[in-house]
């Protein structure tokens, strides 16, 4: 099956059952608790929401398909998927590596929690130098967390030799494939063993849930997951679980439609003399293009760049916007813009954020569906609005 075909029918293929009436659409299952006729035989499976939902397995089966994985697991949030994994996979006196351009909230995770209260070490390396990745194992290493694309600078890693270098040392590799989504990037193809998403993102597509998933093959670690899900309560609602599904859909048509209006607004902004550097994956200016041709099958929706100025003039233009919403998140039909140092990566130390170069002149924008001939008269008028 292909994945469009994929995205539509797996986990919601109709009940043909004897009383079943065969939905198209899954039901949402609101029930809290499953009635069994018999003590030892729960019906269908279920016998509790927190431990299974039949709404929610829907939803757990179609992300499965979507990153050729085994196992999906859907959760109420990214950052409960990551919590969920890291607090299965690490203990205290283990270390984790990282890409040193990092959703904020990942690393707020890493520093505030798992190395304040659980003494699991974090440190940080610029992963598109593989000789420095393999330079920063340490012998207590058990994870290295990708991004690829980074947020919010759109740097790239190359995820099958991490994951190679990973193997040498026993170490799992964990890729928040959040940016890219699994229509445009699959890291279980290339050698990575688990997958992170936040679904809010691009695979509901529609900024109307906050919701995570983890996507892997191996089934010891799937049962350790699963067994920690239940016992943390990290698990996605029923109305979530349908939100989600609903909007996968529609993934593939979307991702090529965001990644067309991408490549419409990084061609305008590059050509800009109120900009000076352009950062996205598509653009030949990339400068890890080539990685980017070759190890996804397409560029996305986000972009971030370098506006001519400081705090004041990004400011002044963002707050001449009228179509981009100027708010936190991405991957929604809806065009978003924001300011990474004050707003998504404001919990950074300004020393850490500089030294990565989350400069006061950086934007990042989620390119939307609109029509990208709006997006650009917004973009131009609030150019305008900074001389
Ligand atoms: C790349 C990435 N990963 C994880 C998260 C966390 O996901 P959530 O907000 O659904 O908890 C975000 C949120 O912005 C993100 O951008």
């Amino acid at each position: 099956m292909k994945f469009e075909t994929k995205a539509i029918h797996v986990g919601e293929e109709p009940d043909f059952k004897e009383g079943a009436s065969g939905d198209v659409v899954i039901p949402i299952h609101l029930s809290s608790t499953f009635a069994r006729k018999r003590v030892e035989k729960p019906t269908q499976g279920y016998e509790y929401s927190r431990t299974g939902n039949p709404t929610r397995c829907a939803l757990e089966n179609r992300l499965a398909a979507l990153e050729e994985a085994t196992f999906g697991l859907a959760f109420a949030s990214g950052m409960a998927a990551e919590t969920t994994l890291a607090l299965t996979l690490l203990k205290a006196g283990d270390h984790i590596l990282a890409f040193d351009d990092l959703y904020g909230g990942t690393r707020r995770l890493f520093n505030r929690i798992l190395q304040q209260s659980f003494k699991v070490e974090a440190s940080y390396v610029d992963a598109r130098d593989l000789e420095k990745v393999e330079e920063s194992i340490r012998e207590n290493t058990r994870l290295i967390w990708l991004e690829s694309p980074t947020n919010p600078l759109m740097r790239l890693c190359d995820i099958e030799a991490i994951s190679q270098i990973a193997k040498k040392f026993s170490i799992l590799v964990v890729v928040d494939n959040t940016f890219m989504s699994p229509y445009f990037q699959k890291p279980l193809l290339l050698g990575a063993p688990i997958v992170v998403h936040s679904t809010t993102k691009y695979l509901n597509g529609h900024s109307d849930s906050v919701a995570g998933a983890i996507m892997l093959s191996d089934e010891m670690i799937y049962h350790r997951l699963k067994f920690n899900q239940n016992a943390l309560g990290s698990i996605l609602s029923p109305f979530d679980s349908f939100l989600v599904l609903r909007g996968i859909k529609t993934l593939a048509i979307r991702m090529r439609e965001h990644e067309r209006n991408a490549f419409r607004i990084a061609d305008y902004l590059e050509g800009h003399p109120r900009v000076r550097k352009v950062y996205y994956p598509g653009l030949r200016s990339h400068s890890q293009h080539a990685l980017a041709e070759r190890q996804a099958s397409g560029f996305g929706g986000m972009l971030s760049f370098e506006i001519d100025g400081g705090l004041e003039e990004a400011g002044r233009f963002l707050e001449n916007l009228k179509i981009f919403a100027l708010a936190e998140s991405l991957g929604g039909v809806e065009s978003l813009i924001e300011h990474p140092a004050k707003m998504t990566h404001a919990s950074i130390p300004r020393e850490t954020r500089e030294q990565i170069g989350i400069t006061d002149s950086l934007i990042r924008v989620s390119v939307g569906l609109e029509n990208p001939d709006d997006l650009i008269g917004d973009l131009d008028h609030a150019f305008h609005t900074m001389t």
